[in-house]
């Protein structure tokens, strides 16, 4: 009986939702730990698809405790429509559970998104305009409004006028922008209040016993490594730790209680957004990919850019997130290329780079060096087991593990639930 923190390895878009959710049939608690509705998670459950933003990846099953911890921002909207649409499907959400502690997205977190994007032109981060920076900003500068604040409806009025104040003067002296009204914001905000306050818990306490009593946890990481705040190509990150460790923070449990971290990384490498992504293609190799993929962002639908997969990220994820097994998602998109490619090293300035740079004007002049191997021709998506699959692509999964640093516990062969071949047993 294990805690398994599940985290994204590259730009954010690996599947950590078909991941989370095929792991999810062996535990009894699924929690996410950071991010917001900036997240899409597609699960595939045989023919029905859902799009999930806040509400874990384990929730298809109705028997799982579903929680949304601490370090999570909550756009209480989204997150209504999000329970209303899955309840309209059957799906049980009575088992959810949501973090006091979570901060609340406002309006204004939303707006100034916009407008601050809008601002900073061609130097925007390309962010998913969801108010998630804001909103951390906030929970920072110590002025955020806590889930257990909104449900207080006297303390929620004080919060709410106190900071709409300051956010009005901001939005119209500095932006230029409409204000927004105290009295329409209040009054749909206590609504969300009495539809969400049922949901609220002192969550640490829920995982805290669930992992003393021997059962199986099981953490959704959001976004991606290479995302992270600190250890991202900052400033193209998003405003949350994507990284393992926030697991603890994020979920209110301490390192000790972690047992194994698992990292979801593509075949390949997608990124949505601005910044400096190396092994990106703009050849017809990119096309190809984007398209069998179907890489267009769930959130946004946004076209993602698409590369070869990068060695020395995985090695840096592997590092920064203490990986002690990778899940190698779309394995199946690479089938009817002549060639595949792994980037092993960088090459900056004439020199050999092994490590991935903190600067972003390095990265930006990193050239890519790759190993080419051969492709395969075959339609892997009926693969079971790695026997199933053709010669070449286990070649290629064996150089991953070796120029990453960590064994393959799982691979990805389509979006459904059922095509995952599981290498290593993950909870044990
Ligand atoms: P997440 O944000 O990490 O959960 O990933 P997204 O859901 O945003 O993007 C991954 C997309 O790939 C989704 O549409 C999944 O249904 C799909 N997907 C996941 N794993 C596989 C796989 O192994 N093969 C294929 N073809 N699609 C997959
Ligand atoms: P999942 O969980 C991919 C990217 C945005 C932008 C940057 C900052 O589905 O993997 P933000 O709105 O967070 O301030 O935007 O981060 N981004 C993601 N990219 N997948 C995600 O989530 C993302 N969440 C944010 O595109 O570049
Ligand atoms: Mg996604």
């Amino acid at each position: 009986m294990s805690t398994v923190v599940l985290i994204g390895a590259q730009w954010g878009d690996e599947g950590k939702g078909k991941v989370t959710d095929f792991l999810a049939e062996k535990a009894d608690l699924v929690v996410r730990y950071q991010g917001g509705n900036n997240a899409g998670h597609t699960v595939v459950v045989d023919d029905r698809e859902f799009k999930l933003h806040l509400i874990p990846s384990g929730i298809l099953y109705p028997e799982k405790i579903c929680i949304i911890g601490s370090g999570v921002v909550i756009d209480p909207e989204v997150l209504i429509k999000e329970l209303e649409s899955l309840q309209r499907r059957g799906i049980n959400t009575g088992n959810l559970k949501i973090s006091q502690r979570a901060h609340v997205i406002f309006p204004y977190h939303r707006l100034l998104d916009q407008v601050e994007e809008g601002r900073k032109g061609e130097n925007k981060i390309g962010t998913t305009c969801r108010g998630i920076g804001p909103a951390y900003m906030d929970k920072s500068a110590r002025v955020g409004i806590r889930m257990v604040d909104l449900v207080d409806r006297e303390v929620f009025a004080g919060l709410l006028e106190r900071n709409m104040e300051g956010k009005n003067h901001l939005l119209t002296k500095v932006y230029d922008s409409e204000a927004l009204d105290l009295n329409s914001v209040l009054g749909a905000y206590n609504s969300y209040a009495e539809t969400l306050k049922k949901y609220l818990a002192d969550v640490s306490i829920i995982i805290n016993d669930a992992t003393k009593q021997g059962k199986n946890v099981l953490f959704e990481g959001a976004q991606g490594t290479l995302l992270d705040l600190d250890h991202g190509t900052y400033p193209y990150v998003t405003s949350s730790h994507p990284t393992a460790g926030a697991a603890c923070l994020g979920a209110g449990i301490g390192p000790t209680r972690i047992d194994r971290v698992i990292g979801v990384a593509k075949a390949y490498t997608t990124r949505v957004g601005e910044g400096p992504f190396p092994t990106e293609l703009s050849d017809d190799v990119g096309t190809f990919i984007q398209n069998r993929g179907g890489e267009f962002g769930t959130t946004t639908g946004r076209p993602r850019r698409c590369g070869w997969f990068d060695g020395v990220v995985g090695r840096y994820a592997v590092r920064i997130n203490g990986l002690d097994y990778l899940a190698i998602t779309k394995l199946d998109v690479l089938s009817g290329l002549e060639k595949v490619k792994i980037c092993t090293s960088y090459r900056y300035r004439g020199e050999l780079m092994e490590e991935f740079p903190a600067s972003l004007r390095v990265l930006k002049e990193c050239v890519p060096v790759y190993e080419e191997l051969p492709g395969w021709q075959e339609d892997i998506t009926g693969a079971r087991s790695l026997e199933d699959l053709p010669p070449a692509a286990r070649n290629y999964l064996e150089r991953i593990e070796e120029i990453s640093g960590a064994p393959i516990a799982l691979v990805g062969v389509g979006s459904r639930r059922s095509q995952t071949i599981l290498t290593a047993s993950i909870y044990d």
